[in-house]
């Protein structure tokens, strides 16, 4: 057997089974490609020969290994693997963390232009954290910005912390804090992201099973999923400078959040790489 069969292999046994995705990966070949390169330590570029080679059989029992666990347990690859991708850097994960799947990833790689001019952003605030992928991605293409994330899950900041020990280049300008939202320090942010919990109660709890094994803090916003955004909305103005901007993700709820919100005005992004619900709004944005 080669990786190319297994990869085949893997593919129609992941598609009998259904198997949801959407943790990284969006169909049944890009999760086998994804788990039986990480079975065979394979880079996540591998091609031409390498796919060929017949395998030995302690690199064919990794893959069935892998695969096994993937369809019996649900849970997502990035749990299985402690890897995944975002905005082109590899972080650690496990269940302490949401698996990194953002589309402000696409922003992030574009230095978030053509909404800001990135040269001007010295300040940013990322609210819940998670992995800490969105404040490392962002402090890698920012440079010149110093960045305060903030998390309420202790569980999470040491996820969290353990990224950043991989990016220890960034420990002068990248800090985590434990925090409900908002930092207790004052401080007037250029830029402010979130991609907070967002997910209806009801509908949380009948999620498909892939999703159970990321924290319920993580997803879950009250009955109508506005628990979170409701307060991030209310006091954004209160910490944005006068030029600055709030970038949020907030998946299928972009109409709720227009029609329950009218003290602010937010662009919903057209996303290349796909996704959606991701919004931009400015200080003069909002209404207070
Ligand atoms: C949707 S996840 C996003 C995680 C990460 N930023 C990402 O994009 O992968 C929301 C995060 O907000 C955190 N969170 C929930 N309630 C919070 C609160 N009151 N204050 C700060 N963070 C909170 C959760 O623990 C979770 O890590």
């Amino acid at each position: 057997m080669t990786a190319r069969e297994l990869i085949l292999d893997a593919e129609l046994r992941f598609s009998a089974a259904d198997i949801v995705f959407g943790h990284g990966t969006e169909n049944a070949r890009d999760e086998a490609v994804f788990l039986v390169f990480h079975a065979l330590g394979f880079p996540f570029d591998a091609k031409g020969p390498l796919l060929d080679q017949e395998l030995t059989e302690v690199q064919r029992t990794a893959v069935e290994a892998i695969v096994t666990e993937r369809i019996s347990s649900r849970r997502p690859a990035a749990y299985l693997t402690n890897r995944m991708w975002f905005a082109g850097h590899e972080f650690y994960i496990d269940e302490r963390v949401l698996v990194p799947r953002s589309p402000i990833a696409e922003l992030i790689r574009a230095r978030f232009e053509p909404w800001l001019v990135s040269e001007r952003i010295y300040r940013i605030l990322e609210i819940g954290t998670g992995s800490g992928c969105i404040a490392i991605a962002t402090a890698i293409a920012m440079p010149n910005a110093v960045l305060d994330a903030t998390e309420n899950s202790v569980a999470a900041l040491e996820v969290a912390a353990i990224n950043l020990k991989h990016y220890p280049q960034l420990g002068s300008r990248l800090r985590f804090i434990q925090a409900d939202l908002f930092p207790a320090e004052h401080t007037s942010y250029d830029l402010i992201i979130a991609n907070p919990p967002y997910v209806p109660g009801d509908v949380a709890v009948s999620l498909p099973r892939e999703y159970q094994h990321e924290p319920i803090v993580a997803l879950e916003a009250g009955a109508d999923g506005l628990k979170y955004l409701r307060r991030i909305i209310q006091y954004a103005p209160d910490h944005l400078s006068p030029d600055g901007a709030i970038i949020v993700d907030v998946g299928e709820m972009a109409d709720i959040v227009d029609h329950k919100f009218s003290s602010v005005s937010f662009t919903w992004v057209d996303l290349e790489y796909g996704g959606e619900g991701v919004g931009i709004a400015y200080r003069h944005d909002f209404c207070n």
